[in-house]
């Protein structure tokens, strides 16, 4: 039998601490389950790795076909509509992928602004076939529509109106905003975003699942792994066996008992570096309100040890870690015997480069414990698409939860229109005259 992902609390939080919240969770799983709590038109999440299999077949027939047809593939989109494949495709992918010169490519834009970003995306794009898949649920979002109009007019350009027509998919709302209305004028391939689904939850949508497909991963693993978790999470697990459960209360005790305001998601495995990205946005728009809510940050170690990990040893005690342990590599490295041993490294002769990562993860847990961080651990058996799918919803439902028991609604986000509003008041939007004279005024 596969193995699950495992959490553990151990040498964080004492078990009576945890079990305490029992009964609460309890109640937040009910008000997910049955739908009662707030935000509760946007859970369609809950069910996703089961609701999403009719579809699979259309997306991956989709990614054969960019894959066939395009060096390079364009994913655009921000925050939700990009972090999820990003997280998924960096784990999967090679750490050289760029110059092992794989196909197609996969690059990604509308996340920033940058005009050097973008003129540099568009010079290598130059003379290239490639394909765009254009995500934006709202498909109004400035961003992503920016890059989106560039990179259409130069595939048009390159291609010829008709055959970039092809090579261009759409993921928006099956009615409204801008991307939507585009895709129907242009008659582009389109896959909908449902109501129910916000963006930082839509990796096992459409969304996170067309990209990852043209990366050439497997999708069915994935949302294999997903629906593992979604069994191992739900409301009928018994809490002391329930992972999501216990991860949601341990953290609101370190939170809400010891004054634990820093969550630091910590990886061993540089590859993973996104997975901590695309949670960063996942805890932190969905907890993160009223004032309230664990600052969610992160570290790729044994790298920021030499930087961060002086602030985590001897910094303010306001931290608390929860590290991805992962069991086993994918390859092999051995240290070789060398018989001058000038460097000194014949102590590590025969051993394997991942025994030193894991006594460096070791060791340094306890140095961090002996700091006064306590370290939470959840382990990967290995990095492959079906443990990043338990872990995506093994994170997906400790979110639900941990923001339920904080007492917000963790599937709005009013927080992130403040500087929209500002923007398109200062770029002289249409419909933002008002805003445009008083903020004008304020400069
Ligand atoms: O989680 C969210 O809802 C946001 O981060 C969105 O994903 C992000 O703002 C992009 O929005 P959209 O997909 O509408 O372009």
């Amino acid at each position: 039998m596969t193995k699950d992902i495992q959490f553990s609390y151990a040498k964080a939080v004492s078990a009576e601490a945890v079990m305490a919240y029992e009964q609460q969770v309890a109640k937040c799983q009910e008000m997910l389950v049955n739908g009662t709590g707030a935000g509760n038109d946007f859970l369609g999440w809950m069910n996703l790795p089961a609701d999403i299999r009719p579809q699979l077949a259309d997306i991956q027939a989709t990614a054969d076909l960019l894959r066939r047809e395009c060096e390079v593939i364009v994913c655009i989109g921000i925050g939700g509509s990009y972090l999820g494949a990003k997280a998924v495709i960096d784990a999967l992918s090679s750490s050289f992928a760029w110059l092992e010169g794989e196909k197609p490519a996969i690059v990604y834009a509308g996340q920033n602004i940058g005009e050097d970003y973008l003129y540099e995306l568009q010079a290598l794009l130059k003379n290239k076939k490639f394909g765009i898949i254009s995500i934006s649920k709202s498909g109004t979002t400035t961003e992503p529509a920016l890059a989106f109009r560039l990179l259409k007019t130069q595939l048009e350009e390159q291609q010829g109106k008709a055959a970039a027509k092809d090579l261009i998919v759409c993921i928006t709302d099956a009615k409204k905003g801008a991307l939507r209305t585009l895709a129907t004028q242009e008659g582009y391939k389109t896959f909908v975003i449902e109501d129910n689904i916000g963006g930082r939850f839509s990796v096992l949508s459409p969304v996170g699942l067309l990209p990852i497909a043209c990366a050439g991963f497997d999708i069915n693993a994935l949302i294999d792994g997903a629906e593992r978790m979604m069994k191992v999470c739900s409301s009928t697990t018994p809490f002391a066996e329930n992972p999501a459960a216990q991860y949601a209360a341990a953290r609101n005790y370190l939170y809400g008992e010891q004054g634990k305001k820093i969550e630091l998601l910590v990886n061993y495995h540089p590859k993973l570096h996104f997975v901590s990205e695309w949670w960063k946005q996942l805890y932190g728009e969905s907890e993160v309100k009223e004032n309230k809510g664990i600052f969610p940050a992160s570290v790729d170690f044994t790298t920021d040890l030499h930087s961060m990990g002086q602030y985590v040893q001897e910094g303010e005690r306001h931290l608390f870690e929860t590290v991805i342990s992962v069991e086993e590599s994918n390859y092999m490295v051995e240290f070789p015997h060398d018989e001058a041993n000038l460097d000194g490294l014949n102590f590590l002769a025969g051993k394997r480069v991942d025994e030193v990562n894991k006594m460096a993860e070791l060791g340094t847990m306890l140095a961090h414990i002996d700091g006064g961080v306590p370290n939470m651990k959840i382990t990967l058996p290995k990095i492959n698409e079906y443990y990043l799918g338990e872990l995506i919803y093994f994170f997906e439902r400790g979110c639900g939860i941990s923001g339920y028991i904080l007492g917000v609604n963790p599937f709005n986000q009013p927080g992130v229109e403040a500087y929209k509003k500002n923007m398109f008041a200062l770029l002289d939007k249409p419909g933002y005259e008002a805003e445009s004279a008083a903020i004008k005024a304020r400069l």
